[in-house]
């Protein structure tokens, strides 16, 4: 038996700070020239005080589920996606499980860095298709701004903080919303974002030294994989989905660098107003980019619903998931 998938609800949450290009010249040699020039960004949100990437992903979680219109109880699956936990535990999904009252939910994280959206609908889309959950939250929150080396120029200005969520059910019309969906790995490529978690061995075994936990990337080396392979893939996965590309109306691309998604619009003949982009209001806020791109640009009426896109994200691994959905209206 064939069971359908409903993305049923999604939303999304950014902190209240703001941390314009400006602002960064501050503290490090910089200006909003090169920034906006090289990455498109203008502004990021961050978080402050003790605020978390889990709180921002249970305000996420809640707009999700008020748009799906479906109870918290009926929630079997909550997956959290992060490029970086909270805690290493409890789990971020335990811990919005228990904030938002999704009582009768299993609860796990998984890391996929900025892919982490699409893979955790390929996970959800499996639980569900194989009758092993009727309704799945995915909640893709992750807080950078909190793992930069505020002194690496070459890193601090690309990120911002943010959450989104969706929720996925089974289809009570028989749509498949989710059309194709497909998920790589090229983990031999893992040197080009790394992100160490520090850990020390027995002070008895040797002496410690302190080891800090900060994103290092090497963003030429990210930016050739992108623009030599992510076509080529979302291609595949298009090829899949029974559509041709001429027939899907809108891109949602990982939001990490316009030239990199000016670059995806042109090679997959995209007219401009249907790529969306807001990477200059949030910078590339990692796993949560693609549901905040989404769910801004249907609240915007940038995006129409109901239609088709294509969802695409690429993040430290390296990790690749693409996936075609029908978007239904109502959804945010
Ligand atoms: N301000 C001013 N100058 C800077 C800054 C800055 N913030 N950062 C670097 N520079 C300088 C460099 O030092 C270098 O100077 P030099 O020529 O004197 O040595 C010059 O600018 C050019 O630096 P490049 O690294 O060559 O700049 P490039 O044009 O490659 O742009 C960038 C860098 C924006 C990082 C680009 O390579 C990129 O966007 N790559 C993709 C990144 C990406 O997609 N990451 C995904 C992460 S997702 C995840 O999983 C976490």
């Amino acid at each position: 038996m064939n069971i359908p998938v409903k993305i049923a609800g999604i939303g999304f949450n950014v902190p209240e700070a703001v941390i314009t290009n400006d602002d960064l010249t501050k503290i490090i040699d910089t200006s909003d020239e090169w920034i906006r020039t090289r990455t498109g960004i203008e502004r990021r949100h961050v978080l402050s005080g003790n605020e978390t990437a889990v709180e921002m992903g249970i305000k996420a979680a809640e707009k999700a589920l008020a748009k799906s219109k479906i109870d918290v109880e009926e929630i079997d699956l909550i997956i959290a996606a992060a490029s970086v936990e909270t805690h290493a535990y409890p789990s971020s999904a335990c811990e919005i499980q228990a904030a938002i009252g999704a009582i009768n939910a299993a609860c796990f994280d998984i890391t996929a860095a900025c892919s982490g959206l699409i893979y955790g609908m390929g996970i959800a889309r499996a639980f569900i298709k194989s009758n092993s959950a009727k309704t799945v939250l995915i909640v893709a929150t992750d807080a950078v701004s909190r793992c930069l080396d505020w002194t690496d120029r070459t890193t601090c200005v690309l990120f911002g903080d943010g959450a989104g969520a969706m929720v996925l059910t089974v289809s009570d019309d028989g749509q498949d919303d989710i059309l194709a969906i497909d998920l790589k790995a090229e983990g031999n490529l893992g040197d080009f974002i790394k992100m160490p978690i520090p850990g020390k061995n027995c002070p008895l075994v040797e002496p410690n030294e302190e080891e800090k936990m900060f994103v290092k990337m090497d963003g030429k080396e990210v930016y050739k994989y992108v623009v030599t392979k992510l076509p080529g893939y979302i291609e595949e996965c298009v090829a899949k989905s029974g559509l041709k590309m001429n027939e899907i109306d809108y891109l949602v691309p990982h939001q990490a660098n316009l030239r990199i998604i000016e670059a995806l619009e042109k090679r997959l003949d995209f007219a401009p107003s249907h790529v969306i982009s807001n990477i200059q209001e949030y910078a590339n806020t990692s796993a949560a980019s693609i549901p905040i791109a989404l769910v801004e640009a249907i609240e915007k009426g940038t995006i129409k619903l109901p239609c088709s896109a294509i969802l695409t994200g690429f993040g430290a691994g390296m990790t690749v998931g693409t996936t075609v959905v029908k978007l239904r209206e109502g959804i945010a």
